[in-house]
């Protein structure tokens, strides 16, 4: 969905944003994080960066996880703060105030999994490599990465008709919010690259939307 843009607005309003998104996305955001939280088990640490109003961070919970939500948004956290006692679920979850700059202060090799849902569309190219590489030492050996967003589509025509629909989108996100995404380029590539194992890629049809699914390589010196 070209639509992605549209979060931008979404988060500076943090109580409208998951009817928003969900609205945006006509429901398929809910089937891909069904999907990616598949993957998480019951008494697993995981991380979501980029948490915002929880809603991986809550689907993980419900799965049995521990998890640690991080943001920079403390508007999308207080709403992931209701949402988790609504939900009966916050003594599984622990979220901080905390950007992805900040991810050094994680120990070592501490998380199972960690998860990503349309954050890395939001960070520079510089952050996002970066997110990375810490991604890939805080994840234990034999760890799993999980990231939905969107993208730029690979091939031409889509990504032509891509450009059509989100421009518009992108200057009115811009008038409203004086932010932008940028749909990422080449992440299967950026993940491999980061030292990840890719164990399955899925682009919804206009290619402008992916789930990764990766794993922190096995240490078979362990
Ligand atoms: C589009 S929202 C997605 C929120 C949530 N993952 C979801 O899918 O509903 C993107 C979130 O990334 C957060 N974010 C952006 N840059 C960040 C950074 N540098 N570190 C941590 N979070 C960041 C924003 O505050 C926002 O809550």
């Amino acid at each position: 969905m070209s639509t992605y843009i549209l979060m931008k607005i979404l988060e500076s309003a943090p109580k409208r944003y998951d009817k928003g998104i969900r609205f945006l996305t006509l429901g398929q955001l809910d089937k891909a994080y069904h999907r990616l939280t598949s993957h998480i088990q019951n008494g697993q640490q995981v991380l979501d960066i980029g948490c915002g109003t929880g809603a991986l961070t809550i689907r993980a919970a419900r799965k049995g996880a521990r998890v640690k939500g991080i943001d920079i948004n403390s508007g999308m956290l207080e709403i992931a703060r209701k949402r988790l006692a609504e939900a009966n679920l916050s003594q599984y979850v622990e979220l901080c105030e905390m950007g992805v700059a900040e991810l050094e202060s994680e120990p070592s090799a501490s998380y199972d999994a960690v998860m990503s849902g349309l954050c890395f569309s939001e960070l520079s190219e510089n952050e996002l490599n970066y997110t990375l590489k810490e991604v890939k030492r805080i994840l234990k050996s034999g760890g799993t990465l999980l990231i939905a967003d969107e993208v730029k589509p690979g091939n031409l025509l889509k990504r032509f008709i891509n450009f059509l629909l989100r421009f518009p989108l992108v200057i009115i996100t811009y008038l409203i919010s004086q932010s932008t995404t940028h749909a990422l380029v080449n992440l299967p590539e950026k993940v491999k690259k980061a030292g990840f194992q890719i164990e399955s890629i899925r682009l919804n049809s206009l290619g402008n939307f992916i789930e990764i699914v990766a794993q922190n390589p096995k240490d078979e010196t362990k």
